[in-house]
């Protein structure tokens, strides 16, 4: 094969596989060895069928895709039937449809998730979704007839719900996925209470201070901001892993409500919070903060130290110049 051939095939090749990355406006798809009728939206009594391949347009009028009328009957559906079918009359296109093989029952693992920040309809889920060879994703949440949702450039879904955070929650949240590839589409359902998806965004360290002469630091959080209210019908625990400033060793604490104070001089701390009721799953971290010290002697003899090694680094710097 001539070097120009192979590069203009794999230049339509490249541009076939790149019209899936959305959805085609029109598609229709079935399982393998399935019969599937196309109908060509005309006020003509008869056209003619052509399919977009990697190589150009053919004709469709074979065994396996027969034309009748405005219809076309594709038989025993498999991979290289797919693609886009347009049917033309003497004036022109008259309509067009992709044809996609259905591969729903042969994917396994779908790897479709979904969290909540909050019980809140206030705030979407964030759902995730890939799947190797496929180009393009969309996601509705079936339970409450929601639209398609297309992921955001970060790849995550935003998807709506309506489900009251103040009552039981008797009904399952479905959310339906769709994917499609240049050949081929996969559908899959995924079903979960909104309870057991809820993790919080992390919480707001508002307060975090050594305590004067004691060795004890005070720790206050606020709830995110998307957690609902009230917050005392919403409760919220806590943990907090913080660095012992003796030994550097971690430990880890938990408490419910907004403070606490834990033993010890600590240099910095981080929390996380879940709800204590459902056990939710924990938030992600706040980043390190470092602990305040209030305590003016020590803080002040830890200043010098750090001065002292200050210095010393300027004068290591010098030299070195
Ligand atoms: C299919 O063909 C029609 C007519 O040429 C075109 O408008 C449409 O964008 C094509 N769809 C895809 C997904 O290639
Ligand atoms: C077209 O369809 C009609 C009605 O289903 C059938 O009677 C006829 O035989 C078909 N024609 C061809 C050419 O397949
Ligand atoms: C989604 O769930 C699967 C299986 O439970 C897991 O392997 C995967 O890491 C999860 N993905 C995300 C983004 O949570
Ligand atoms: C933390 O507090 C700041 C300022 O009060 C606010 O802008 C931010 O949204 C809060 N973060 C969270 C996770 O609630």
């Amino acid at each position: 094969m001539g070097l120009l051939v192979r590069f203009i095939l794999l230049l339509s090749l490249l541009i076939i596989i790149s019209a899936l990355n959305v959805f085609p406006e029109k598609f229709r798809f079935g399982e393998k060895h399935t019969t599937i009728i196309l109908d060509c939206k005309t006020n003509k009594n008869s056209v003619t069928w052509k399919r977009e391949e990697a190589h150009g347009t053919v004709d469709v009028d074979s065994e396996y895709e027969k034309p009748n009328g405005t219809k076309l009957i594709v038989y025993d559906l498999q991979e290289d039937q797919t693609g886009n079918y347009t049917c033309w009359s003497d004036e022109g296109l008259e309509d067009y449809i992709y044809l996609l093989l259905d591969k729903s029952k042969e994917a396994s693992d779908l790897n479709l998730n979904c969290t909540a920040e909050t019980f809140s309809c206030a705030h979407s889920l964030k759902c995730s979704w890939t799947l190797d060879d496929y180009t393009a994703f969309r996601l509705r949440n079936t339970r409450d007839h929601g639209s398609w949702v297309s992921p955001s450039v970060d790849g995550v879904f935003h998807v709506p719900h309506t489900t009251n955070s103040f009552s039981e929650e008797s009904e399952r949240l479905r959310i339906t996925g769709e994917a499609v590839s240049s050949c081929c589409y996969i559908k899959t359902d995924y079903s979960v209470y909104l309870r057991d998806i809820v993790k919080p965004a992390g919480p707001n360290i508002t307060k975090c201070l050594q305590r004067k002469n004691k060795e004890k630091v005070e720790v206050v959080v606020t709830p995110p901001s998307t957690w609902p209210q009230p917050h005392s019908f919403f409760p919220l625990k806590h943990q907090t892993e913080y660095e012992i400033r003796d030994n550097g060793k971690f430990k880890t604490h938990e408490w419910e409500g907004s403070k606490v104070e834990i033993q010890g001089v600590i240099t910095k701390l981080r929390v996380r919070c879940r709800d204590p009721l459902l056990l939710s799953q924990w938030s992600e971290w706040t980043p390190w903060k470092n602990v305040q010290d209030n305590k003016k002697g020590k803080r002040s003899k830890a200043k010098k130290k750090n001065t002292k090694t200050r210095n010393q680094r300027k004068k290591g710097r010098k030299n070195q110049q």
